[in-house]
């Protein structure tokens, strides 16, 4: 099997599996709980908090647990929307945002919130210059990802930062999912007050992360019922899933240190064998992630390409996990400029550091024959 498809979800660390089941089968315990067992659980909690908060370089009390980037995005939307409605309800974010973003953003219109979409240029990147001309006296929140997930391109996050520092009274909220443990983000950066990351995008568990909540930014929770993570998130708090997402955490910010560049390097690869390739249309663009790789093959169909890679065992997917099964064509191409084709035509390649040269030269070569043996059907 050939995976290249850890943008939609990565397998498991096995260290991270063992770390698990470690803290699931021996600190079983309800953290909240007075006696041993509970004490026992509440510390290797805090341990947990205590070790991502070293990798971030921010304070323990500044992350808050959650189930993953999905809800962590949602808590700082509606969280900062509710919390901050009396001050004003102007939110900005990009045309390009996850739906996770771009969905609460919509349910806030039905509350009477209003919402830009800041455009991207043709790289799919956000112009600053663009955001700081969007703020308006009644903006309390700017929410700009990291990484694109479709197309791998890297927002200008410390710019942003910057102007959002010169206006006080909103926030600005980084989704941060995709870009974990592959491009550098300073979260103690002055201007950027919350963060979003997520456990399976980076060899840890689904349904765990993270939002970083900057010392003074309130919100209003998302979930009531209980004192835990502050009073934040309420519910029992998923201890093993959180161990094992500061394990994943940990050797993610490793790989990005020790092998970062060999990712690169295998991502230009990739690039410069898909060139050879004609027909097909690549749209990531050269300054972007290391792992994320889009192209269009405005000829054929993408959902038959990735039945036919699928099986031969090489595993991508058609725009993003969450829209891939939707047909319509691609939100984040047609943002930056790309015929409706090619929109609708797009697939995703993305690398993991385990992915080989090995890897990247089979996918390419089978990519290239089965091309070639669906122009034959065409002609
Ligand atoms: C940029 C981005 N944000 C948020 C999410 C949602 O994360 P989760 O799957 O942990 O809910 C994803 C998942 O694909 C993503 O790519």
């Amino acid at each position: 099997m050939i995976y290249l498809d850890n943008s939609a979800t990565t397998k498991p660390d096995p260290s991270v599996l063992d770390s698990f089941l470690q803290a699931t089968t021996v600190y079983f315990g309800n953290p909240s709980s007075v006696h041993q067992l509970g004490g026992t659980a509440e510390k290797l909690l805090q341990q947990s908090k205590q070790q991502v908060a070293q990798l971030l370089n921010v304070k323990e009390s500044e992350i808050i647990f959650t189930s993953g980037g999905t809800e962590s995005n949602n808590t700082a939307i509606k969280g900062i929307a509710l919390q901050h409605q009396n001050r004003g309800r102007h939110i900005i974010t990009s045309a390009i945002e996850h739906a996770s973003i771009i969905e609460p953003c919509q349910a806030l219109t039905e509350l009477g919130f209003e919402i830009t979409y800041v455009p991207v240029d043709e790289d799919g990147v956000v112009s600053p210059t663009a955001i700081q001309d969007a703020i308006r006296d009644d903006t309390i929140l700017i929410s700009i990802m990291h990484v694109n997930n479709e197309i791998g391109s890297i927002q200008p996050i410390s710019d942003i930062a910057a102007i959002a520092n010169q206006h006080p009274k909103l926030f600005f909220h980084v989704d941060a999912v995709q870009g974990i443990g592959k491009v550098p983000l300073d979260l103690s950066e002055p201007g950027i007050d919350m963060v979003t990351m997520s456990g399976h995008k980076i060899h840890g568990l689904k349904g765990t992360g993270l939002l970083y909540i900057k010392e003074g930014t309130s919100i209003f929770p998302l979930l009531h019922g209980g004192h835990q993570e502050q009073g934040l998130r309420a519910g029992t708090e998923n201890v093993a899933g959180i161990v094992a997402f500061a394990k994943a955490l940990r050797l993610a910010i490793q790989k990005q240190d020790m092998h970062g560049h060999e990712l690169s390097e295998l991502h230009n690869m990739l690039r410069r064998k898909l060139e050879h390739i004609p027909d097909i249309q690549i749209n990531t663009p050269i300054h972007a992630a290391p792992h994320i790789m889009n192209i269009s093959t405005p000829w054929h169909k993408p959902e038959v390409l990735v039945h036919m890679l699928a099986e031969k065992g090489i595993y991508i997917s058609t725009k993003s996990a969450c829209t891939s099964k939707q047909s319509e064509a691609s939100t984040v191409l047609l943002a930056c400029g790309h015929s409706q084709l090619n929109a609708k035509s797009a697939v995703r390649i993305s690398l993991a550091y385990d992915t080989t040269e090995e890897d990247v030269t089979t996918f390419v070569d089978t990519l290239t024959q089965i091309i070639n043996q669906l122009q034959k059907v065409m002609k």
